[in-house]
């Protein structure tokens, strides 16, 4: 079964410290704008909600929505999610903002700052949690360590988060961000491992568009 109505995030979100100076991370968005572009491929409507991506990544033919720290990615996934019957959560989203910004630039005299933090609004637990009747939610997840340690703990992951479809991949060590290739392994909400997909970032968003497909049609 392919989708009518596709929303994707990606890229990774920048949280403001102050003026100048922001807590980020190293997603460039390519795997998101590959699964956009797959998406698009089946002849769904598009939209992409991006984080700090590079134009040049963006495919041709999506609805663009910018989305650069984790509380706008909250308020555009939140409004795109409304008429999408499919939602993949590929952006990385920071886990924590820094607490007050303080709208100067923090200067270096004498003493050096320091930088406290919060939490920011899990956008995908959100998502799951407001889920409309028949809408499908993929979720990403970035881990370390070798293959059976990212298996292991993204079964637990999976269970945890209860996104209908789950997709781990291994980071760090050339593995992951920036990297035109990927590996994915791929759990449904019950922690069970639906397979995994290594080639070309567009080859694997192919992979869990048909997983995602499948696990539709079975609810
Ligand atoms: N996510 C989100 N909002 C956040 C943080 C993460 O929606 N504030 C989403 C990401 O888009 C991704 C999934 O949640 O789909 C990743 O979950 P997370 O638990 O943050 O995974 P990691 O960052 O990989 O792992 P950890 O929590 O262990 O740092």
């Amino acid at each position: 079964m392919s989708f009518r109505s596709v929303v994707v995030s990606a890229g990774g979100t920048r949280e403001p410290w102050d003026e100048v100076r922001y807590l980020g991370n190293r997603s460039t968005g390519r795997q998101g704008c590959e699964v956009a572009r797959a998406a698009l491929k089946t002849g769904a409507e598009v939209t992409l909600v991006v984080a700090n991506v590079e134009a040049a990544l963006i495919p041709r033919g999506v609805k663009v929505v910018q989305a650069p720290t984790a509380e706008d990615m909250l308020y555009q996934m939140n409004a795109a999610a409304a008429g999408a019957d499919l939602i993949v959560m590929c952006a990385a989203v920071a886990d924590f903002r820094p607490i007050r910004v303080s709208g100067k630039i923090t200067r270096h005299a004498d003493t050096i700052p320091t930088l406290q933090l919060e939490r920011t609004p899990d956008v995908l637990m959100n998502l799951i949690k407001h889920r409309r009747e028949g809408q499908t939610i993929v979720g990403f997840g970035a881990l370390t360590g070798s293959e059976a340690q990212v298996r292991e703990q993204g079964r637990k992951k999976a269970l945890d988060k209860g996104a209908d479809l789950l997709c781990v991949n291994r980071v760090g060590d050339g593995h992951g961000f920036a990297a035109s290739r990927n590996t994915l392994f791929f759990f449904d909400s019950q922690g069970n491992e639906r397979g995994q997909a290594s080639g070309t970032k567009l080859e694997v968003a192919e992979v869990l568009l048909q997983l995602a497909g499948e696990i539709s049609q079975s609810h």
